[in-house]
């Protein structure tokens, strides 16, 4: 599967714009998701804080459980936007495995700046994943 740029740029600006509705009252830090399923259709996710912090939920956790939530489980691609391109986190990673290694990750900043791409697998080298629960 090889994206044109003008297909990756399309979704760092779907998770830009999601991003706007990010609920992050507490660390201000505002997060976007736009997951891309192979069948074609985009989930959006954001970032949702919790008083009780712990409760918080990352955007692509929401972008990928809204897919999966809607039947989608076959990733294609996934863009995330911060202000100043953060990476996604170390449980995000761990989610995105279990739906594929293979998937691709986009990076990108507030001002829609594609900053780095990577697989999932290159996110999380040596990943727990289900193969592991075999006999
Ligand atoms: N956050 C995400 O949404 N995704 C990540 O991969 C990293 C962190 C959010 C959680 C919290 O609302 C804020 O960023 C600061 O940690």
């Amino acid at each position: 599967m090889a994206l044109t740029q003008s297909e990756k740029q399309t979704l760092v600006d779907a998770a830009n714009t999601a991003r706007e509705r990010a609920y992050a009252p507490y660390s201000n830090y505002h997060v976007g998701a736009a997951l891309r399923t192979k069948t074609g259709r985009i989930y959006t996710g954001v970032n949702i804080e919790n008083a009780a912090y712990p409760h918080t939920m990352c955007a692509e956790r929401v972008a990928i459980f809204k897919a999966v939530s809607e039947g989608e489980k076959e990733f294609e691609v996934i863009a995330v936007a911060t202000d100043n391109g953060g990476s996604p986190c170390g449980g995000c990673r761990q989610v995105l495995a279990e739906f594929g290694l293979d998937t691709l990750v986009l990076i990108a900043n507030g001002e829609g700046k594609l900053l780095k791409e990577m697989t999932v697998k290159e996110l999380l080298p040596e990943a727990f994943t289900s193969e592991h629960l075999k006999p």
